[in-house]
């Protein structure tokens, strides 16, 4: 699976690490940055990768800051996009099998390198269920298209 990566820099280590992780197990990676240790905005990094999935890019996302939460918000203000913080896998797996997120976050200074790798490989390997959580994730949808 192709997947793309971002982060700000309070995430380059750990992201060195997933991406070193995502290649051993056969994915292919495109990574948007940053990498550098200056201080950068994270919205540009949400905001690149979220657009590269909704493109078909990549297929799925993951976002680094130093919580996951400012990438991840930035990342759901693009359309089509439904990101989720996820600090434990339970939450990573219920996030692709219930809400068929496409980007998954998580925090740089919140979880370790192996808890991380965890987390990733959950929601890897975690299909949607469809059925009623269809119905519901194209309700959350609607709301993007301002129906209502
Ligand atoms: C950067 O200091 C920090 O604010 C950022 O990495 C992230 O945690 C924001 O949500």
């Amino acid at each position: 699976m192709k997947i793309g990566i971002g982060n700000d820099h309070s995430a380059l280590e750990l992201k060195a690490e997933i991406i070193e992780f995502l290649k051993e197990k056969g994915h292919e990676v495109a990574d948007y940055g940053t990498n550098s240790s200056e201080s950068c905005d994270y919205p540009k990094y949400g905001e690149m990768v979220a657009r590269a999935v909704v493109a078909k890019e990549v297929e799925l996302g993951i976002l680094i800051c130093g919580t996951g939460l400012g990438i991840s918000l930035a990342a759901n203000k693009v359309k089509g996009i439904r990101a989720a913080v996820c600090s434990e896998p339970f939450t990573a797996k219920m996030s692709r099998a219930h809400n068929n997120c496409n980007i998954l976050a998580f925090g740089a200074r919140v979880v370790g390198a192996e808890l991380a790798k965890m987390i990733v490989d959950t929601w890897l390997n975690t299909e949607f269920e469809g059925g009623r959580h269809q119905r519901r994730v194209d309700m959350i949808m609607e709301i993007e298209e301002e129906k209502k």
